[in-house]
């Protein structure tokens, strides 16, 4: 295959903004064949700057013989569906977060891929994000040794929940609240960082009394991970901060910091290294030395170009036939933990992951 011919169904916001670019970006590599969104205007924004054909129903883009590949952007119930049906009809599949909403759909999209030899790629913008790379090479390099701690936090205002048409409040077609939509960023990154979780603790709340949402604004919860350490989380959407994500990793060693509105987006605490680099050098506290690494780091770099990386490294991965780095089982694991959290919201007790 030269050129890998996409179907991107559901074209609203992420399809639009976030995906669509990215292929837009490798013409020599990727061409967007094929649009389909239940909303016509949606449809015909894409079709006129790539000629892809239009459609409304998501099965007739399926049948569409021309489309090597889909890219899902759609309300998170129809993630495990669409994935599925279009594994079935022989297309390679990356689909947006969450990977599905139920363990079952999960299993069956996975396998479905595996029966198929077909690329199913989660899309998590996270592992594409420069801050949280080079964080991971540092954790991997023991640059903070063993990780003991870890804090995530996601939040910012979310105007849209007295809309009675916007999916995301409505608890059939997203899943959830602020958990499922932007804690499961962060049940990925636990997993990819620390390991995996043995039990959960979660409360969650609707803490804006008067909303027509059926889902929650707000989680926080506690983790304990298979190798012993800890974790602590919370996501809200009723904050005044402008939108942001707190990612702080606490080791034996030393520390690094995540933070989407610091200028130094990345910073890192070591007892073992000392960049050769002095403009990096910010200061000693006792054995600990203070590093604020350069990252690339804007909004823009944080929340479009991450996506566009994300859509070009599942072309590559058909074009060269690589495994994708975020799978669908690393998909399925950050589900499995956000329905765990729930489960245990519900329950008001600690729970435990199989
Ligand atoms: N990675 C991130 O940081 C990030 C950020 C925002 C959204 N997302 C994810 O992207 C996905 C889409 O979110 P969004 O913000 O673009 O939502 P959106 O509402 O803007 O877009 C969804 C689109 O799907 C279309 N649609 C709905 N049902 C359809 C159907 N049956 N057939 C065809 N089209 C249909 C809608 O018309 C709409 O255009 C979600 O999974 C969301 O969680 C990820």
């Amino acid at each position: 295959m030269e050129r890998v011919r996409i179907g991107l169904i559901g074209a609203g916001i992420m399809g639009t903004y976030g995906h669509f670019p990215g292929y837009m970006e490798i013409p020599t590599k990727a061409q967007v064949v094929a649009v389909c969104d239940k909303n016509p205007k949606a449809v015909q924004n894409i079709v006129e700057k790539s000629g892809a054909k239009g459609y409304s129903s998501f099965e007739d883009l399926l049948g569409d013989p021309s489309v090597d590949a889909v890219d899902i952007c759609l309300p998170h119930n129809l993630h495990g569906p669409v994935a599925l049906a279009a594994l079935s009809a022989g297309k390679h599949v990356i689909v947006e977060k969450p990977f599905t909403i139920d363990l079952m759909q999960a299993d069956q999209v996975i396998a479905e891929a595996k029966a198929r030899k077909l690329k199913l790629m989660a899309a998590e913008n996270m592992r594409f994000i420069k801050a949280y790379q080079v964080a991971k090479q540092l954790v991997d390099s023991d640059v903070i040794g063993d990780i003991c701690y870890v804090r995530g936090y996601t939040g910012g205002p979310n105007d849209d929940s007295s809309d009675p048409s916007n999916w995301r409040i409505r608890a059939a077609e997203s899943g959830g609240g602020t958990m499922m939509d932007d804690g499961i960023h962060c049940f990925y990154l636990f997993r990819w960082f620390v390991g995996d979780v043995k039990s959960v603790y979660a409360v969650t709340t609707k803490y804006r009394k008067n909303s027509i949402s059926e889902v929650e604004d707000n989680a926080v919860g506690t983790l304990k991970f298979s190798n012993g350490a800890l974790g602590i989380f919370g996501f809200s959407t009723t904050t005044a901060s402008p939108w942001t994500e707190e990612f702080q990793l606490f080791g034996t060693k030393g520390s690094i910091f995540v933070d989407f509105l610091a200028s130094n987006a990345l910073r890192v605490f070591s007892t073992v290294r000392r960049s050769n680099d002095k403009s990096l050098w910010w200061g000693r506290y006792g054995d600990v030395s203070w590093e604020y690494p350069f990252v690339e780091h804007s909004t823009t770099e944080w929340v479009t170009s991450s996506m566009r990386r994300e859509v070009q490294h599942f072309v590559d991965c058909i074009l060269y036939d690589k495994e994708p780095l975020v799978t669908g089982e690393d998909g399925k694991r950050a589900l499995e933990l956000c329905l765990k959290a729930y489960e245990s919201a519900r329950l008001g007790k600690e729970v435990s992951l199989s």
